[in-house]
């Protein structure tokens, strides 16, 4: 903490409030207005968490106007050149790059969880092959949970890093048995001696030839990466808040899971497809889309566009974009997703020239060139989120244990400004 106050004098009352300042290692500085309630009976307002920091946390730095996504104080770029999605994970939980030793003992811990008990693959053939693989994926988890319930620990570090470890490795399995299920394929098993990537993608398509395999896994790993964390999004936030009850750790990352469906959220990359499907098949140019998009009139955005941190290019989408581009050049030529490619790429040249988009800072996202390369794998545009959540996961996990290990932990607990009537007096339904 700093020596830093803001003092805050009530109009009315002359009252005085201070409030210490307390100092980010990086990013604004952050007022403690607690003392405003306890000092002058006022709650503050912010709706949408505009300026509002809702804990402390050493995970992940974003500078928005930068451009600049750090886990752990490393930049996503580099993570993405030279580590992958499981050491990335270790660096997440630990705060630390692991050596050999560790790393190795890790990634067994992780491999040798991935034995998902089986009777979530009933759980999966209840729903119906059209439903929404998020759906299924949450009650899913709502049956880990009822699995595990019985000995909820969560002051126990030991059980923190089983549950920790258990839902890194049982999420992607799951994944891969919606993705079979909804393609009406036979449940594939896991294999100990994959990482969780190549499980994925041997899982979801095994007669794919070794190389492709190969290929794909290697994308799906820097997707994975790239989606891993990204500090007090809508998702985390719900999984902290939802986990500050001191629920199961499988019901607060459902909560998670429920929260990143929404188009939104980490439901845009379907949208962007859809989106591009559409221009795709219309008479219609890109310019006549951007201008859809600027028309206040009309409900249409450019889908994978903006952000409410980033005020420049998301980093993610830089790499995304490079990873979309090396992908499909090594795919055939005729490949049907090499158009929606160049229609994306038409896309961002119009509207980094635009002033609408200019002025407002409306700036790829990690969701405008995922999709592509998700299609271009094979994946079906209702699994794009499942493949989101399967990697959020790791983020999901490593902010509930931080939540749980700071010594402010307590339940969250919003306030509210009540804007609703004053006390009535019930009426009886005869005399309304
Ligand atoms: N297309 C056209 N106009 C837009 C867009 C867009 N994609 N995004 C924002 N704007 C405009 C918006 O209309 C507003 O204009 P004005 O100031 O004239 O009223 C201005 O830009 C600010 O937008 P906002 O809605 O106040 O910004 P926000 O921070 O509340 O919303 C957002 C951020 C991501 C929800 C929004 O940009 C959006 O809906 N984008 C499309 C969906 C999308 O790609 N979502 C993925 C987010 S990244 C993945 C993740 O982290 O989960």
């Amino acid at each position: 903490m700093t020596n830093k106050k803001i003092t805050i004098k009530d109009g009315q009352s002359n009252n005085e409030a201070e409030l210490p300042v307390l100092e980010s290692i990086l990013g604004p500085d952050v007022v403690d207005i607690r003392a405003l309630e306890k000092d002058l009976g006022y709650l503050s307002h912010d709706p949408g968490f505009m300026a509002t920091s809702s804990c402390e946390s050493k995970i992940t730095f974003i500078d928005g106007n930068e451009g600049k996504l750090w886990y752990r104080g490393y930049p996503i770029e580099e993570l993405a050149e030279k580590s992958n999605f499981i050491e990335t994970a270790y660096l997440l939980l630990n705060d630390k790059l692991p050596n050999n030793n560790e790393l190795e003992l890790f990634s067994k811990n992780i491999s040798s969880s991935y034995n998902v008990d089986p009777a979530i693959k009933n759980i999966i053939e209840v729903f119906d092959k059209s439903s929404h693989p998020m759906a299924i994926m949450t009650a899913c988890l709502s049956y880990l949970s009822a699995k595990y319930h019985d000995n909820i620990d969560i002051q126990n570090k030991d059980y923190r890093y089983k549950s920790t470890i258990n839902l890194i490795s049982s999420v992607p399995v799951i994944s891969a048995w919606i993705l079979n299920y909804i393609l009406s394929e036979q449940f594939q098993e896991p294999s100990e001696k994959r990482s969780i990537a190549e499980n994925f993608i041997n899982m979801a398509f095994p007669k794919l030839d070794p190389d492709q395999k190969n290929l794909s896994s290697k994308a799906m790993d820097i997707i994975f990466l790239l989606h891993a964390d990204h500090e007090q999004n809508a998702s985390t936030s719900t999984v902290r808040l939802s986990g500050s009850s001191e629920t199961s750790p499988y019901a607060a990352i459902a909560a998670g899971i429920s929260t990143l469906w929404g188009p939104t959220h980490g439901g845009a990359n379907e949208a962007v497809i859809n989106m591009l499907e559409e221009i795709k098949n219309s008479d219609k140019d890109v310019e006549h889309y951007i201008n859809m998009a600027k028309d206040k009139e009309n409900t249409f955005r450019l889908m994978g566009f903006g952000h409410r941190i980033y005020k420049n290019y998301d980093p993610r989408a830089k790499i995304i974009q490079k990873i979309a581009h090396e992908y499909l050049s090594q795919l055939d030529n005729t490949n049907p997703n090499k158009p929606l490619f160049d229609i994306a790429m038409k896309l961002e040249k119009f509207a980094l020239e635009d002033d609408y988009f200019v002025s407002r800072k409306l700036y790829p996202n990690v969701d405008f060139y995922s999709g592509i390369v998700l299609k271009a794998i094979g994946i079906p545009q209702s699994m794009y989120t499942v493949i989101f959540a399967l990697a959020r996961t790791v983020g999901w996990v490593a902010h509930w244990n931080e939540m749980i290990e700071d010594k402010n932990f307590r339940i969250g607990r919003p306030r509210q400004l009540y804007t609703g009537k004053n006390k009535t007096s019930y009426r009886d339904i005869k005399d309304r």
